[in-house]
């Protein structure tokens, strides 16, 4: 989708469809009816202000209302919907939430897909009528950068296990960085032994092709501040491993390395942007296979860090590749790490699926994080990492167990946090993103991948960024 400017209402006859936004708090919540040809009118209920979360998706609505009606082109007036919804923030912001929700809305992933005779019915051009100042203007070019990456990033995550290897993700990864100025390298299994990485060798044994460990830099300030480091959990496909996930728990386990596409995705938007950060971001991928080389259940595995792992659980695998990409991060004598996983389905059970789950020793850092999530539209919501917890990581005949000897059913996404804080040195967050993973209904989004939560590392990388300046 193209989406242009235009300060000449008079222009706007020959732009399309006009979309007319008008506020009509006597009829429903949110209607939109075609009164001629030629205008469509999105009607809102109440009086009560446009919050961010309700412009999100309301601008996400629009957009695949229109591709619904297979509509090319549209025009609206940016004070139509800013004065007549009185939208409650900047226009600034709201601009640049505009840019990225439009974008994100017009995605689908038609990879596989032979185009139908009529076309896709895709919305091809938006003309954004008002008198623009240049911040403003680059809250657009910005929001589109931003909504790019997002929309790589689903389809990376949205690509089947079949064709979804830990080398074809690094194959992609190193493609997608081409131009953006972020450099990518990629570590073998030979190299991974070199490093003693025995807990992502130990869980991507099963698979038919090594495992990769992908690194991602963008060096953004030539001052030499520590920098942040991002880790993304990069299981090519989870099918549980001998300890079997049941079908219907199988199905979306491609989209298991969303964390490390994600954190990849990142990099790749704030380099296009050059924000002035140093950032470096680590994908520990692997296939968590069945076969005769599998990692059994009782294995003890030695990681990188020397402490042992005591596998309880071949399923609960992305902690253990996690681990070691934790032991890694340590070199970079990081200011900050952010883990993104989808990291267990007991997120889900405690979040639904509206919000990340966000865990940190720092409540400081969590309500941060939080409050990203809030601004980006990538929500979160915190939980407790008390070392009232630690039991369960107490391991049997290994260190640290990767799942809890006893009351395996409580508390699954904390007892994932608190097996990443025995790797981890330093201020750290982890964003358990299965919640997250796929979009659901309200989103107003495509099918599949959600592409959370790039939009929130990269609001904490332009953070970041300000503080260097
Ligand atoms: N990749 C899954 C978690 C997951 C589930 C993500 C559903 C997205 C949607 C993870 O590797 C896993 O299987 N976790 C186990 C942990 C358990 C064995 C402690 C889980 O959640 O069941
Ligand atoms: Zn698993
Ligand atoms: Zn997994």
């Amino acid at each position: 989708m193209k989406l242009h400017t235009n300060n000449n209402l008079s222009s706007i006859v020959s732009s399309g469809t006009r979309v007319v936004f008008v506020s009509n708090h006597d009829r429903c919540e949110y209607y939109m009816k075609d009164d001629a040809s030629s205008v469509l009118q999105v009607g809102i209920k109440d009086k009560t202000p446009l919050t961010r979360r309700r412009f999100i998706t309301l601008v996400r609505r629009v957009v695949r209302e229109i591709q619904a009606r297979k509509i090319a082109s549209v025009c609206m007036v940016f004070d139509d919907i800013v004065g007549v919804l009185d939208v409650g923030f900047s226009h600034v912001d709201a601009l640049r939430l505009f840019a990225e929700n439009t974008h994100m809305a017009g995605y689908e992933y038609r990879v596989y897909k032979e185009k139908p005779k009529d076309g896709w019915g895709t919305l091809e051009e938006l003309t954004l009528f008002g008198d623009f100042r240049v911040e403003e203007k680059q809250a657009l070019v910005v929001g589109e950068m931003v909504a790019r990456e997002v929309n790589a990033c689903r389809d990376l995550a949205n690509t089947p296990g079949g064709d979804m290897t830990p080398q074809l993700l690094a194959r992609e990864i190193i493609r997608a960085s081409k131009g953006t100025g972020a450099t990518v390298k990629v570590l073998g299994k030979k190299e991974m032994e070199t490093l003693k990485m025995g807990a992502i060798l130990g869980v991507g044994r099963g698979a038919k092709e090594e495992p990769k460990f992908i690194i991602v830099e963008y060096r953004g300030t030539k001052k030499r501040a520590a920098p942040i480091v991002l880790v993304g959990k990069g299981i090519t496909f989870d099918t549980g491993g001998l300890s079997l996930k049941p079908a219907d728990y199988m199905l979306d386990m491609h989209l298991d390395m969303s964390g490390g596409s994600a954190v990849a995705h990142a990099v790749f938007a704030v380099a296009r942007m050059k924000v002035p950060v140093h950032v470096i971001a680590l994908i520990p991928s692997a296939e968590n296979a069945v076969s005769g080389e599998s990692y059994r259940p009782g294995d003890v595995l030695r990681s990188m860090s020397g402490k042992t792992i005591d596998v309880l659980n071949t399923d609960a695998e992305g902690r253990i590749v996690l681990a070691d990409a934790l032991t890694y991060a340590k070199r970079y004598k990081p200011s900050l790490i952010i883990d993104v996983a989808t990291l267990t389905g007991a997120s889900l059970v405690a979040l639904g699926t509206k919000a990340n789950a966000v865990m940190s020793p720092d409540d400081t850092l969590a309500s941060r994080v939080c409050r990203l999530g809030e601004e980006s539209g990538d929500y979160c919501w915190q939980l407790p990492l008390w070392e009232e917890y630690k039991d369960m990581v107490k391991g049997r005949h290994g260190d640290i167990a990767n799942i809890p000897i006893k009351n395996s059913r409580e508390a699954g996404t904390i007892g994932g946090g608190m097996f990443l804080a025995e790797f981890v040195e330093g201020p750290w967050v982890h964003i358990d993103m299965a919640p997250r993973m796929v979009s659901c209904a309200g989103d107003f989004l495509a099918e599949g991948a959600a592409g959370a939560p790039v939009r929130l590392l990269v609001r904490l990388l332009e953070e970041e960024g300000k503080k260097t300046l």
